[in-house]
């Protein structure tokens, strides 16, 4: 299993951006939270902000929108060039509609899943994702505690994608650190979103490397 692994700048200083993404040069993307203060209970940056960041980073960006006019805004992110938009399934009534626009503008679509939206009410969309993000903490802020229920989802998620054989990558966000990516895997999970445990590490890179490998080997 090839594991990819996306440092989250949630846990970066925002006002050096251009150093911190600098010190992650290992990551296979970068994951990127847009919070807009109503969706989530908390507000990070918008469209001119990743507008720059895409501008200057070296890796690929991996954007997670928790915003709640995603019909609006999830177009506009893709038009910048980034390599994936996600938006939330639960801000949208037209999420497959969504996917479809988001990869038109040449992003790859990404959609998630709170912990307790059930993925059965989305089982249809799911062909038309190039990344399915099943949350694994309540979104809005980094350094939480993994929700060990959501990684029955996590497996729901790796049987539909095989059954069906569609190519979907499978992404957990919310408590992944060296302690947990394990079961994570395990459970089927390819693509792993860590902002504490890679911003807070002594060396950002072998971090990431470490965690690539328990990946891996799980
Ligand atoms: C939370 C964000 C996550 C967050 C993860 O709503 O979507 O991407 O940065 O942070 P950690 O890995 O510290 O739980
Ligand atoms: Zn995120």
């Amino acid at each position: 299993m090839v594991a990819r692994i996306c440092p989250s700048i949630l846990s970066a200083d925002f006002a050096n951006f251009e150093s911190e993404i600098a010190t992650i040069g290992d990551s296979d993307l970068i994951h990127v939270d847009v919070m807009d203060n109503h969706f989530v209970p908390n507000l990070t940056f918008g469209l001119a902000t990743v507008a720059r960041l895409q501008q200057l980073s070296s890796r690929p960006l991996d954007v997670h929108l928790m915003i709640e006019d995603v019909d609006r805004w999830a177009i506009e992110y893709a038009k910048l060039g980034v390599f994936s938009v996600t938006f939330h399934a639960e801000a949208t009534s037209k999420p497959a509609a969504l996917a479809k626009e988001i990869k038109a503008a040449g992003s790859r679509a990404g959609m998630a899943l709170k912990p307790a939206t059930p993925l059965e009410d989305y089982e249809d969309v799911v062909a038309e994702l190039d990344q399915l993000l099943i949350m694994t903490v309540e979104p809005g802020f980094g350094g939480q505690k993994l929700i060990e229920s959501t990684l029955d989802k996590v497996l729901q998620a790796r049987k539909l994608i095989d059954h069906a054989s569609l190519d979907c990558w499978l992404q957990v966000d919310g408590g992944i650190d060296a302690s947990t990516i394990t079961r994570a895997a395990a459970a089927g999970a390819d693509t792993f979103v860590a902002g504490n445990a890679v911003f807070g590490a002594a060396d950002r890179n072998l971090q990431i490397r470490t965690l690539r490998s328990l990946a891996e080997q799980a």
